[in-house]
């Protein structure tokens, strides 16, 4: 669970000004789940109405944090209503921060890592035609909690109900496991995160569940590359915006989309810390990279339109237009000499 008390950070790198176009204030919402602006919003001069169920803090951007909230006295959207709400609560508690881990906690970030992706090396071989989300959950559950000694990380998180996500198809992210067997042909991203010793690993992976379509391989591996082509810009120095650049870029040129409304996150003790890294961007624009840092990158990549949208179990986030997505995550340690991927799976070599 995200504790906002005992997330206090020991360096602040910034206090009150952004990095470009990277959001800068700090809201509540899903720390991954950014607003997008909506032609609509546009007309109505408001964003749409968001379900959020899970509320660790969010960046808003300052443009979007000034139209919709702080120009209004009264909200008057639900969505209005709940950052208003949550702005009182976070933005004086929380300034814009990233915390550079000590030695100590590097070795308990290199632990959960690697519980995390050992997770993900044991349920390999069950994602298997037939088998329902709910199973894998419940063996991924009593790995971690009995084999591991660790907690899994989702389970009761803001209220998400279950200890792994499961995204099947057109489910970008979030996806609630259910009794629903996985068929032939489908693919499925299965997001571990692991707490062990208070510290936190967070990777995922695409599954792909008998003999699926050629588009279906394409999107996990275009996906895949984007995750691969982000890791291997970090270093000292370089900046969250080279990072989303590239991203993008390699989506974008093999005609797939990028999802804007999650992105990547720091993590630690804290499940979503700063910063928020985008899977988008501008080379040369954003928050400088600094040794000692810990953050996720997990691209969610889409074969159609870059739109989702949120369904009314307020977890699930599924592309507008049901084309295929697919995602897949690391954490990862900036060194100071480049990086370590702290979730490595052992076919991986980084
Ligand atoms: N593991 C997801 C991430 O990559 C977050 C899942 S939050 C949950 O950040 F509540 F949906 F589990
Ligand atoms: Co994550
Ligand atoms: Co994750």
């Amino acid at each position: 669970m995200y504790r906002p008390d005992r997330a206090q950070p020991r360096i602040a790198l910034q206090k009150t000004r952004d990095y470009d176009k990277v959001p800068a204030t700090k809201l509540s919402a899903c720390a991954r789940f950014i607003p997008q602006k909506t032609k609509r919003d546009n007309k109505q001069g408001h964003p749409r109405c968001h379900r959020m169920a899970c509320c660790p803090p969010l960046q808003i951007q300052d443009s979007i944090l000034s139209n919709s909230i702080l120009s209004k006295k009264t909200p008057r959207t639900c969505e209005d209503t709940l950052q208003a709400q949550h702005f009182n609560y976070f933005i004086r508690q929380t300034p814009m921060t990233v915390q550079i881990k000590t030695a100590e906690e590097i070795e308990k970030m290199r632990t959960a890592g690697r519980l995390a992706a050992e997770v993900l090396e044991m349920i390999a071989p069950y994602v298997q035609p037939g088998t329902t989300t709910d199973a894998l959950n419940q063996r991924c559950h009593d790995y971690i909690v009995n084999e591991q000694q660790a907690i899994p990380a989702p389970l009761n998180y803001h209220g998400f109900p279950k200890s792994i996500c499961t995204s099947v198809n057109h489910v970008v992210c979030h996806g609630i496991p259910n009794n629903k067997p996985l068929k032939d042909g489908d693919i499925v991203n299965i997001d571990i995160t692991v707490i062990k010793d208070d510290y936190h690993g967070d990777t995922s992976q695409m599954f792909s569940v008998g003999t699926v379509s050629e588009k279906a391989k394409r999107i996990i591996r275009i996906s895949q590359e984007c995750l691969l082509k982000g890791i291997e810009l970090v270093k000292p120095g370089a900046r969250l915006g080279d990072i989303g650049f590239a991203i993008q870029h390699h989506a974008e040129v093999n005609r797939c989309t990028i999802v804007r409304e999650y992105c990547g996150h720091g993590i630690g003790r804290g499940f979503h810390e700063q910063p928020q890294v985008l899977h988008y961007g501008k080379r040369g624009s954003g928050m400088p990279l600094e040794a000692g840092m810990t953050f996720t990158i997990e691209p969610m990549v889409n074969l159609g339109k870059r739109h989702v949208k949120l369904l009314d179990d307020g977890w699930t986030v599924i592309t507008k237009d049901r084309r295929l997505t697919a995602q897949w995550e690391h954490t990862i340690l900036v060194t100071d000499d480049g990086f370590e991927v702290l979730t490595r799976r052992s076919d991986e070599h980084f």
